[in-house]
Parts: structure tokens; C-alpha cells; sequence
């Protein structure tokens, strides 16, 4: 996969991303909560990311975000118009230079197009930080989230190998790719 390293994708995340009663601010350790009072009891919506627990605390929550939100990662906490948190996505941690792509949504917010448009916001400002290339990940059956990724210009790019402890070990993942132009 060709190498580069814009360097926007080092400076430090504060921006705030909107469409209409949709706003993304950056992730901060203390929306750890949230993410226990969304997830915590949603162990098939967990089992379809890569690195969170299950059962999931906010103090294990806090623990990833920390790890996601320094230098070259761009995490957003996903808000409603009254400051609710629905969820969580974004950028970062690049291997080779390409930031890898991820999100989950509080089920109770899903299939009402908010990934989607966070999504759209997030692929605008990876463009505006020089970065030309992303890639996501999904487990298989993921149907949802293979339809975010397609409706934001994703490309299948087939199966890849991967080993993640908290997900049974040695999985075979559908790799997507988004050329961003
Ligand atoms: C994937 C996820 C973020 C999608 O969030 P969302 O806000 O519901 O997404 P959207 O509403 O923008 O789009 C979802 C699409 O999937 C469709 N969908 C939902 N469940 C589906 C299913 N079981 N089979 C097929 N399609 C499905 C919806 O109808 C919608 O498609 P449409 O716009 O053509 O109607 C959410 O389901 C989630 O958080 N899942 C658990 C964590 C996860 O999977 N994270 C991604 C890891 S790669």
C-alpha cells in the first residue's frame, strides 16, 4: 500500500465538526461513561469492533480513548442537537501512513442515517488534513456497517488476516478501502 504522512494528520484534534443537529467534538476520557452507558449491555454491537471489551466499564472505555486521541488520531464523540452523545467515530492510528477508519453508534440511535452523516463529516475533514487514502475493517455479517462504508465511497478490497485477542484471536476481516480525491 503506497506510503505518505500528511502532516496535518500529526496535529492535535480540536476540531468540531457539524452538520445541521449533528456535531462532532473530540473524543475526551471522561465520554468513557458513555460509552459504558451505551454499550455496556450490548454485547453484539462490541463484537463487532476490534478492540473493546465485553462487558465494557467506563474506566476500560476511558482507557481506549486514551489510547486513540493522542498524536495522529481523530476521535469524535457523534451529538445530537441537545448534546447527546449517540456515539463515537473516527481516524487514526496509521500504519504506513493510512489512517485506519472506525465507529459504533448507541443501538438505540442506529438505522437513522447518523453514521452516515458523521461519517461524510469525518472522510470532509480526513480531506482537509491531506489525508488521500483510509481503510476500514468489518468482521463478517457486519451488513450494517459494510452499507456505511459503501454509501461513503468504501471499496471492498477482500478478505485480510488479523489476530485480536478480545475477538477470539486469529480472524479473517473484509479489508475497505476510500480513495479520497
Ligand atoms: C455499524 C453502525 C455504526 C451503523 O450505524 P447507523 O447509524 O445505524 O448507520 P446508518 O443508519 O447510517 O446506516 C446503516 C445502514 O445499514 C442498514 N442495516 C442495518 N442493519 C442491517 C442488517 N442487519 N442487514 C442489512 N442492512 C442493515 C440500514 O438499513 C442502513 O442502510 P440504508 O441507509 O440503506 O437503509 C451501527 O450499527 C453500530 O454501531 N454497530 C455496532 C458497532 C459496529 O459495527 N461498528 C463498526 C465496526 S466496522
Amino acid at each position: 500500500m503506497r506510503a505518505y504522512m500528511p502532516a496535518g494528520l500529526y496535529a492535535p484534534n480540536t476540531a468540531v465538526l457539524q452538520d445541521g443537529d449533528l456535531t462532532l467534538r473530540p473524543l475526551v476520557p471522561e465520554d468513557g461513561r458513555h460509552f459504558e452507558a451505551l454499550l455496556a449491555g450490548d454485547e453484539a454491537g462490541i463484537a463487532m469492533t476490534s478492540h473493546l471489551p465485553y462487558p465494557l466499564s467506563a474506566q476500560q472505555a476511558r482507557e481506549w480513548i486514551v489510547l486513540r486521541t493522542g498524536p495522529g488520531g481523530h476521535v469524535f464523540a457523534v451529538l445530537d442537537a441537545k448534546g447527546q452523545f449517540l456515539g463515537s467515530m473516527g481516524f487514526g492510528g496509521p500504519k504506513d501512513g493510512v489512517p485506519g477508519f472506525g465507529y459504533w453508534i448507541g443501538k438505540a440511535f442506529r438505522n437513522q442515517g447518523i453514521a452516515t452523516r458523521a461519517g461524510k463529516l469525518c472522510v470532509a475533514h480526513a480531506r482537509s488534513l491531506g489525508v488521500r487514502r483510509m481503510v476500514a475493517e468489518t468482521f463478517p455479517g457486519n451488513e450494517a456497517s459494510y452499507k456505511v462504508l459503501r454509501k461513503l465511497g468504501f471499496k471492498d478490497a477482500g478478505p485480510v488476516d488479523r489476530f485480536y485477542p478480545l475477538r477470539g484471536g486469529a480472524r479473517t476481516l473484509n479489508l475497505h478501502i476510500l480513495e479520497i480525491v
